[in-house]
């Protein structure tokens, strides 16, 4: 890629991230905060994951810093349900249910339409696509859209179920009661092998505290946002964990 397209692919993703991110935060306050919260969870398990090795080689060849851009994106195709449904209280009906699934697909035909409007299929458009295909797939094959099992779900997919569900807990939510760090922690781990990748879910383990919330609904992080930037840029970086874990320790 030449320099110049190399830098209108970057000015299109950053306008494709910035657009959806206003929609978003318009439509929906509580959206809005739990894609930034996914995107730092992510972050510390990625961080996590780089230490094995079994892991790691999956993601060597991952613009990791595009990765972490393009899950704010993971859940876009719900700007197609209505508020209303989004937030309803009680338990859905069946239909109701099928129409909140459709969020994946919505999302898939947004990327998708970028991508053939565009002719660009950018690193960040991919993994954009396969967040939003794959992070509701469950590692026994009961997940949707596609009843993927095991390591058949990209590790992106499987990455951001653990980090999805357990932001989802804790959170404030019309529909659901709000679970404390120690209850999430312990559902992630009764789903271990069944929702979420076993070997995931240790990872997640080793780094659950930083995951920590306040009690004002605040991240109880051991950085701070202006170093959380810096860490985000730096995790993609070559020396990306001894980095990252360093600013980590401080
Ligand atoms: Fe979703």
């Amino acid at each position: 890629m030449t320099e110049d397209k190399s830098k209108r692919t970057e000015e299109l993703q950053n306008i494709v991230i910035s657009t959806f991110m206003e929609i978003i935060k318009y439509r929906d306050d509580i959206e809005n905060a739990h894609v930034g919260r996914t995107q730092e969870l992510l972050a510390y398990l990625i961080d996590a994951a780089w230490n094995i090795s079994s892991l790691r080689w999956q993601m060597v060849d991952w613009d990791i810093s595009l990765m972490l851009q393009s899950s704010l994106l993971h859940d876009i195709g719900k700007i197609a349900i209505s508020e209303g449904l989004l937030r309803k209280r009680g338990r859905l009906s069946n239909d109701e249910y099928e129409t909140v699934k459709s969020h994946v697909t919505y999302g898939e035909m947004v990327v998708d339409r970028i991508m053939s409007k565009t002719g660009c299929d950018s690193s960040f458009l991919s993994h954009a696509r396969t967040l939003i295909s794959t992070h509701h797939e469950k590692w026994d094959g009961t997940g949707y859209p596609n009843g993927l099992k095991g390591e058949e779900i990209p590790l992106q997919g499987r990455m951001m179920a653990i980090v999805d569900v357990y932001d989802a807990l804790v959170s404030e939510r019309p529909y659901k009661k709000v679970f404390g760090h120690d209850d999430a922690v312990n559902a992630i781990i009764n789903n271990s092998g069944s929702h979420f990748d076993p070997d995931l879910v240790e990872v997640f383990l080793m780094v659950s505290d930083d995951f920590m919330m306040s009690e004002d609904g605040g991240r109880m992080s051991r950085i701070s946002d202006n170093e959380f930037v810096e860490f985000r840029m730096l995790i993609g970086g070559k020396d990306v964990h001894s980095v990252a874990r360093s600013r980590l320790n401080m």
